[in-house]
């Protein structure tokens, strides 16, 4: 009988990856996937730690399958990722969830193979998690699930340690694929006939540091100098690292999308410094100009966090005043949520609730008005969107244009996968509508 599989995915594009890489070794071992956790034989929570909500929902999932698995004793359950990975937790969670077959880490997520195979001949539960980052593991065949997109990692792990965030602790130190590594992956999915490629890390402007590989602005124009057609996109830069050097390597090949997702977290230097962001506001202004400077056009979009301990009222308005400042295209925006075993966990002064709350309907507002604002820009021009689905719903296709703006279009065959030009007749808050021309 085919064994099914089905994965419930928490947090970043990074996560998204880990997902499809998760998929391709159930792939090996004969699952095929579907969409309901009561089909399923093997459920795997793909966990992210990131906040605090991030984690009270993947408790809320794994807590309501305890009466599936109940009726349902073969069912295996596997959490793993960034959850399990903090110190202590992989024993919190089975204590909690005594029913959860398989438990793993963010560093060990290579070998579930292994561990669904030791269940599957008859071994209770195993729960394993390794304490530092092994070697990178090439040669994976990730089942990938976001045609016409593709995701590269090209670096793991971080080496920041911004005083607020998890990331280092469970994703370990910051480690680089190898170039060609990177470069074979690149050409072998535009051939499969991928039309974008983003490649992934937590920080992709330090790739490759301290050793004797390429740079990052090289590895970019190494990829977008690969045969055909499709776009090039990157995620996360931090702003400390972000250089005159890659600005130029954005602008020297069209297949490079003119859109930086560049984190400013705060446009408070107080705040910045308790961060450890190593930027003022002013330093990040200045990265923006040199952007602007070789990429005019280019988008750039931004994280947010509002509530950092210690964050004055003066402090939020200095935030507001960046936003209003630079005009993003588009903002993720946060409530800080603490982190155990952080450095700003232990700071005194955490923000009360309510100001946070007040604080991020303000944020919202803003940075909302500046991304209707720059949608409405596009009324009566026409773009190139890459189709990536079809909405069901609306009965319309979608795609992104190169600045990462949504489009919505009617078409009479399927074109997911093609480059099209719409014209757009209408902006929608974050997206356009519009018709192929
Ligand atoms: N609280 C709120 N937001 C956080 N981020 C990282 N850690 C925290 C935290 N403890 C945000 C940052 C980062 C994004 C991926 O998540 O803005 O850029
Ligand atoms: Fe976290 Fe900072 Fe590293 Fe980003 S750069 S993952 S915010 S520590």
């Amino acid at each position: 009988m085919n064994k099914k599989y089905h994965i419930v995915t928490y947090g970043c594009q990074m996560n998204v990856h880990d997902s499809e890489r998760i998929a391709g070794m159930l792939t090996e071992l004969g699952y095929s996937s579907c969409d309901s956790m009561e089909e399923a034989d093997i459920v795997v929570f793909n966990t992210c730690c990131i906040r605090e909500n991030a984690e009270n929902h993947a408790y809320g999932n794994i807590g309501m399958l305890k009466k599936l698995k109940a009726n349902k004793r073969d069912m295996i359950i596997a959490v793993g990722g960034c959850m399990p990975q903090q110190i202590g937790k992989a024993d919190i969670l089975h204590k909690k969830f005594p029913y959860v077959d398989i438990i793993f880490g963010t560093h060990n997520l290579n070998h579930l193979k292994e561990y669904i195979r030791l269940k599957e001949s008859g071994k209770k539960s195993v729960i394993e998690i390794y304490d530092s980052e092994g070697e990178i593991v090439e040669g994976e065949s990730p089942l990938r699930t976001s045609y016409p997109n593709a995701w590269i990692n090209i670096t793991y792990g971080c080496n920041n340690f911004c005083s607020y965030c998890i990331v280092p602790y469970v994703r370990g130190r910051e480690r680089s694929r190898r170039s060609e590594n990177v470069i074979a992956e690149a050409r072998s999915l535009i051939s499969e006939g991928y039309r974008e490629l983003t490649l992934l890390g937590q920080n992709v402007n330090s790739y490759a540091n301290g050793t004797d590989d390429i740079r990052f602005p090289q590895l970019l124009e190494k990829v977008a100098a690969i045969d055909g057609k499709f776009r090039l996109r990157f995620m996360t830069s931090h702003p400390k690292d972000f250089s005159e050097e890659l600005a130029r390597a954005i602008a020297s090949n069209g297949k490079i999308c003119h859109l930086v997702h560049l984190p400013v977290q705060s446009g408070s230097d107080r705040i910045l410094k308790a961060m450890n962001r190593k930027y003022t506001a002013a330093d990040y202004l200045k990265k923006i100009e040199i952007l602007k400077k070789y990429v005019p056009d280019c988008a750039v979009t931004t994280d947010l966090i509002v509530g950092f301990p210690g964050e004055t009222d003066e402090d939020f308005r200095a935030t507001l005043d960046l936003v209003k400042e630079v005009g993003f295209s588009s903002a993720f925006t946060f409530v800080y949520s603490k982190r155990e075993g952080t450095v700003a966990a232990k700071m005194e002064n955490q923000v009360p609730e309510e100001v946070s709350k007040e604080r991020i309907m303000e944020l919202v507002a803003l940075v909302n008005s500046q991304t209707r604002e720059q949608s409405a820009k596009y009324v009566g021009h026409t773009c190139e969107i890459l189709c990536e689905d079809y909405d069901t719903k609306r009965g319309l296709f979608l795609g992104r244009d190169e600045y990462g703006r949504m489009g919505y279009f009617n078409s009479d065959k399927n074109v997911i996968g093609q480059f099209v030009n719409i014209k757009v007749n209408e902006a929608n808050g974050v997206s356009l509508m519009g018709e192929i021309v």
